[in-house]
């Protein structure tokens, strides 16, 4: 059955646009109305909605508004992500910012690290930071070691808790850490238990982590490829409630085309050969 196109108006795309980024930080592009109407056009059809103003009133009023964001949620998400992304900066991660972490830790008699992936997707970013930490060798049996991915989409979250992924995935990984920490089943490859052990994914929401993550401080957050779709502001927001989670000394990771340039009151930048990270300033 083919399901008629609703067209969406300059105005219902406004308010869409505009509760989009309240909600999640996320800019809809101008001109992306098109393709966002041919997508919820069957979902209005479903509801027995006539336009995108009643489906916006809707999404905002009706009780069965938070189920609604959940499905609207991946329509507008890019959710493009693979293992070993941004390999730069993952050897800054280990050569420089895992032992120095140890080392400040080890001092204070601490043996627990807690590393967040914000803005997680499927997990091949969590997964590979449990291969990282488990290849450095540095964070043994004796080590509470936690690696908690967020995202605001439930359904890329189900793919991160079944851990099971097509070859693409692995385009940048060596192949005999593939076959080290994953098993071949089929044509997918299955994350193996060890990489399980440590790491988690919540459903959760950048703009207001309080509920997710709260009385959690976390060593490293890695927020990249997420900030790139936000507006300046939202960013600010997003890098404050990342403030409210870390110690000064923690470190930031953000995605190689993002920066903290206009927000670097809270975060210093440190640079490296081909990538920049940050670190939380000592609070006055
Ligand atoms: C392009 S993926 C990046 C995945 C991974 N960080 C990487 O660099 O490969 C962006 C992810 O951010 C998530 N996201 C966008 N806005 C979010 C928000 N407000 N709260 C939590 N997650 C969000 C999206 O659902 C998507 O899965």
């Amino acid at each position: 059955m083919t399901v008629a196109k609703i067209a969406m108006q300059a105005e219902e795309f406004r308010l869409i646009r505009e509760y989009v980024a309240e909600s999640m930080g996320l800019v809809l592009e101008e001109g992306t109305h098109k393709g966002l109407a041919a997508k919820l056009s069957p979902r209005l059809q479903e509801l027995r909605l006539k336009s995108f103003a009643e489906y916006y009133s809707y999404l905002k009023f009706s009780p069965g508004r938070s189920a609604e964001w959940q499905r609207l949620v991946p329509l507008i998400t890019n959710n493009e992500t693979y293992f070993f992304r941004e390999a730069a900066q993952l050897s800054v991660l280990v050569q420089q910012v895992l032992p120095a972490l140890k080392e400040s830790k080890l001092a204070r008699g601490e043996r627990s690290l807690r590393i967040l992936s914000a803005g997680c997707s499927t997990g091949e970013e969590v997964y590979t930071l449990a291969m990282l930490l488990l290849e450095s060798g540095g964070f043994t049996w004796d080590w509470d070691v936690r690696i908690a991915g967020i995202d605001v989409d439930e359904r890329v979250l189900d793919a991160a808790r079944q851990g099971s992924y097509g070859e693409r995935a692995f385009w940048a990984t060596e192949p005999h850490l593939v076959e080290r920490y994953l098993k071949r089943q089929g044509d997918r490859y299955v994350v193996r238990d060890i990489l399980r052990k440590w790491t988690s994914f919540t459903q959760g929401n950048l703009l207001d982590l309080a509920d997710t993550a709260a009385g959690e401080q976390y060593d490293v957050i890695l927020c990249r490829n997420v900030l790139i779709y936000f507006a300046d502001q939202t960013v600010q927001r997003v890098v404050d409630n990342f403030g409210a989670l870390q110690r000064s000394g923690a470190y930031l990771f953000l995605g190689h085309s993002e920066s903290l340039s206009r927000t670097q009151a809270s975060y210093r930048p440190l640079r490296f050969p081909g990538a920049i990270i940050y670190q939380k300033r000592e609070t006055a």
